[in-house]
């Protein structure tokens, strides 16, 4: 798919990340390293607490980690002030949530280009439309977000992710609050952005069947990777995450420390 020696467009170097202090410091990440290459869909999976929002927030700069290094697109997060960390996110680094987090007082287009401008930048309105039809939202740019599905909200924060062209798209649980169907579509999006536009995507997902649209999936317990599945399955990945849950002591699960 890409040369095996092309250099990684997210990498993160012995990363650990400790929230709070003393009695109720809780060690989140816990030396994770790893190496994505450009233009891959990597699912992040793992039990409740295990630390994959940790993982994603420090990989997308929303989050300093405790020590180690991220580097995404070339850069060294660590090295950068706060200026600069928020320029390369705007530029280069996309984010979806599981709440979609649109305003709600802005029409679809807008808020797809609301980045761009914050940003400084001018958005052609010839690329946004065509992004929106891409996305299936062609009739729905001057609409507001209260009047559109949760999919579709969902899809106008994709394309909000995706105008600038980042590195990495980044999903924290991107079909957490949606149905089946929509879930599906929304997967079948980011599955396209890769293979037809080289988006690199990195998905937290709790969901199997999500994680199957990924060409890999990082498992993760307790602060580390605990291996990967290439080419996964739904199965074979409900089986791993089942073994990884009875691993987890009780106490762990709902992410009490
Ligand atoms: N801001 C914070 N302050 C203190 N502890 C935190 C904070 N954020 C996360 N934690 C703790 O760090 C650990 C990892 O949390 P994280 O949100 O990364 O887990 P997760 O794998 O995303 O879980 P879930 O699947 O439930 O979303 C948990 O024990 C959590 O309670
Ligand atoms: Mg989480």
């Amino acid at each position: 798919m890409y040369p095996p020696n092309a250099s990684p467009v997210l990498a993160l170097y012995d990363v650990t990340k400790v929230h709070g202090h003393g009695d109720a410091a809780v060690r989140a990440l816990d030396g994770v390293s790893l190496a994505l290459p450009a233009g891959g869909f990597t699912a992040v999976m793992g039990p409740s607490g295990s630390g994959k929002s940790t993982l994603l927030h420090c990989a997308a700069g929303l989050d300093r980690p405790t020590s180690g290094s991220v580097v995404v697109d070339g850069h060294a997060l660590e090295s950068l002030d706060e200026t600069a960390l928020t320029r390369l996110r705007r530029e280069r680094m996309g984010f979806v949530f599981q709440s979609f987090n649109l305003v709600p007082t802005l029409t679809v287009a807008q808020n797809v280009t609301l980045p761009l401008e914050f940003a400084g930048r001018r958005s052609s309105p010839a690329v946004v439309r065509t992004l929106l039809e891409r996305l299936g939202l062609a009739n729905r740019a001057d609409r507001m977000p209260a009047e559109l599905s949760g999919g579709q909200q969902q899809r106008v924060a994709i394309a909000r992710a995706m105008l600038a062209r980042p590195a990495v798209l980044f999903a924290d649980e991107p079909t957490g609050a949606l149905d089946t169907q929509a879930a599906r579509e929304v997967l079948d999006l980011l599955r396209e952005a890769v293979r037809e536009s080289g988006q690199t995507v990195v998905m937290v997902t709790h969901d199997p069947v999500a994680a199957s649209y990924a060409d890999s999936v990082i498992f993760f317990a307790d602060g580390r990777i605990d291996g990967s599945l290439p080419r996964p399955d739904a199965a074979t990945v409900a089986a791993r995450m089942a073994r990884l849950a009875s691993a987890v002591p009780a106490a762990q699960a709902g992410g009490v420390r």
